[in-house]
């Protein structure tokens, strides 16, 4: 949510930082804007719009310079217009800043720096942060801006330079940063791809620490001024993996990549029949699972419940991050919290880890993002090992979280001294030929997608397993395609949204052949009784659904365990073809970011 980079060093600095910017775009992209420093003066350049809105503008092939910072917006406190873009400067025009999160109490602070006689000219609450730190300066930016901090409420990633000191001051709180390691060059960036085609190296800070980094060297101090060595980490992503790789959008792209990305998260972790993931749990304690996630990773969670449940036989509960956080749970001694992210920095997912963790629960995470706040903060972790995910819309990383949940299961039921049913392990190697098989009727989807794509509104059912697959099935198209879609029980269709059921609605059934097969083929009838429009996700020897469906995906047939995997590529792919169709950019859907680190 939002993205910063900053750079210092002697490489050409505005196509640097331009590109940097366009790695980050996912997250946000209603305005940018870029400051340098050059002769001793801040030359600031924004726009409203995408980052190629702001690269086209003139005035960027006059400025050159060694310093400079540049933000792509999320809009959180005022409209995406120039005037809200980053960076933001003092009333001097001296101190520019770029600033990720929430400044709470930024209503406070601004009542206070006008009566001082500062002119705010925004509508942000970032802003207030330029103007403290002109408060607080005295001819030394670091120690003007330790004195802001202390001021200032709320979450914040935050890059600051000024006209006279050749540094670049970073502060992190609840907002990821880190530090690139170059040579006679530094970055900050508040994320990897944004740099990782100059270095490897990096520094991740954690929240309530500062930096100044010059160009040959930094130095770290918490915000009480002791100062901190930090590990130097080496990013193990490639350019590669960050580029579109002639697909025309990421996520499709991603989608693509399911069948190999797989192949990395099972990578090491069965072995002669057992399975290894290195977790500080003693299973046998364990009386209760708590899942906690957002979004996607929540779709994830709801299906990680049947798996657990029925392969480790513990209960389990899954609460949005958000929901919990705030709820003063009921956590017990023996209760396990597992965190579901993507991107390991997820505000609510953050706070509702920390909430558990202030009650002394055992915690765990499934993360993508190496080193991700959420990552850190749990006392062990499974890692999707999915490579980046770079489209709004989560795909790869989704089934990789299905298959770390169904390592985790299986893992707790060893280590309980269970048996574990070898059929499940054989499944899961050949998983990736199955996906493969999948994705080759992307052609097929595309043409139901043309059918379907003016359509106003879709339902998505699934029973068991695969409710949760409707429902992601349905989040995917309303993300990307802005159809209001929704995803039910397919029995409990009949206790309301059967009344929506005409001859314009599109009804999409999920329906493997496993133990509510029955059910759902009567779902089926009703709503063909009903004139709807039916799209059925059926196994590749079903003879029955096909002629009670308009249309029919076939895909192969798979353990239930495993089957929320293959029925949601073809979910994944009729999203993307209906937005594609309709001309949407589907790797910027309006008002959504990859990574939602505000509350
Ligand atoms: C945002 C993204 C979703 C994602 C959700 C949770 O809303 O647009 O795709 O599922 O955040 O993100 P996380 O990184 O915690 O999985």
């Amino acid at each position: 949510m939002c993205g910063i980079i900053g750079y210092i060093g002697n490489k050409n600095i505005v196509p640097l930082l331009l590109n940097g910017l366009k790695k980050l775009e996912y997250r946000g992209y209603d305005s940018a804007g870029i400051c340098i420093v050059s002769n001793n003066r801040l030359h600031l350049v924004k726009k409203k719009g995408e980052i190629s809105q702001l690269a086209k503008n003139p005035e960027l092939n006059e400025i050159n310079g060694n310093i400079g910072i540049a933000h792509t917006r999320w809009a959180t406190h005022g409209e995406p217009n120039k005037i809200n873009a980053h960076p933001h400067f003092d009333c001097k025009k001296e101190i520019a800043i770029v600033h990720n999160g929430i400044i709470e109490n930024y209503h406070a602070l601004k009542e206070l720096l006008e009566k001082e006689g500062h002119k705010i000219v925004s509508d942000t609450d970032s802003e207030i942060v330029a103007h403290l730190v002109e408060k607080f300066y005295s001819g030394n930016l670091e120690n003007a801006v330790i004195k802001a901090l202390k001021c200032v409420e709320g979450a914040f990633g935050l890059a600051i330079i000024n006209n006279s000191e050749e540094k670049i001051i970073v502060a992190r709180r609840g907002s990821p940063l880190i530090i690139g390691i170059g040579k006679n060059e530094m970055f900050v960036a508040s994320d990897v791809a944004a740099i990782l085609n100059h270095t490897k190296k990096v520094i991740y800070l954690h929240d309530n620490e500062i930096a100044v980094i010059t160009k040959q060297d930094y130095s770290i101090k918490n915000l009480e001024g002791k100062q901190i060595d930090k590990k130097i980490c080496e990013i193990k992503w490639t350019v590669d993996q960050i580029e579109k790789g002639g697909f025309k959008h990421f996520m499709l792209k991603e989608i693509f990549e399911q069948s190999n990305v797989i192949k990395n998260t099972l990578r090491g972790r069965i072995k002669d029949s057992k399975i290894k993931l290195t977790l500080n749990l003693n299973t046998n304690l364990i009386n209760r699972i708590i899942i906690t996630a957002c979004g996607t990773s929540w779709h994830a969670a709801l299906i990680g419940k049947h798996i657990i449940e029925k392969i480790a036989e513990i209960p389990v509960e899954v609460d949005y991050a958000s929901e919990f956080r705030y709820r003063n749970p009921i956590i017990k001694e023996n209760d396990l919290i597992i965190a579901i992210s993507q991107s390991g920095e997820t505000a609510d997912t953050i706070a509702a880890v920390k909430e558990a963790k202030s009650k002394r629960t055992k915690t765990i995470s499934i993360i993508n993002v190496v080193g991700s706040t959420i990552a850190r903060e749990v006392d062990s972790g499974v890692y999707l090992h999915a490579g980046p995910e770079i489209g709004v819309a989560s795909t790869k990383a989704f089934t990789c979280q299905i298959v770390s949940l169904l390592l985790l299961a299986l893992f707790i039921r060893q280590e309980k001294g269970l048996r574990l049913d070898k059929k499940i392990l054989q499944e899961l190697s050949i998983l990736p030929k199955k996906i493969k098989q999948v994705l080759k009727k992307s052609d097929e989807i595309r043409k139901v997608a043309e059918k379907f794509k003016d359509s106003k509104n879709f339902l998505y059912l699934g029973r068991g397993i695969n409710f949760p697959v409707a429902l992601e099935g349905a989040l995917k198209l309303k993300e990307i395609s802005y159809i209001h879609a929704e995803g039910y029980p397919a029995a409990e269709m009949k206790h309301g949204p059967i009344a929506l059921i005409d001859e314009n609605m599109p009804v999409v059934f999920v329906s493997p052949k496993d133990h509510t097969y029955e059910k759902i083929l009567n779902n089926m009838e009703e709503i063909k009784a009903r004139k709807g429009r039916i799209i059925a996700v059926i196994n590749e020897e079903d003879e029955k659904l096909n002629k009670v469906a308009e249309d029919i995906f076939r895909v192969p047939k798979t353990r239930a365990e495993l089957s929320p995997i293959i029925n949601i590529i073809s979910l994944q792919l009729l999203a993307y073809h209906i937005a594609d169709l309709k001309g949407i950019d589907v790797d910027k859907p309006r008002n959504l970011a990859k990574s939602v680190t505000v509350e």
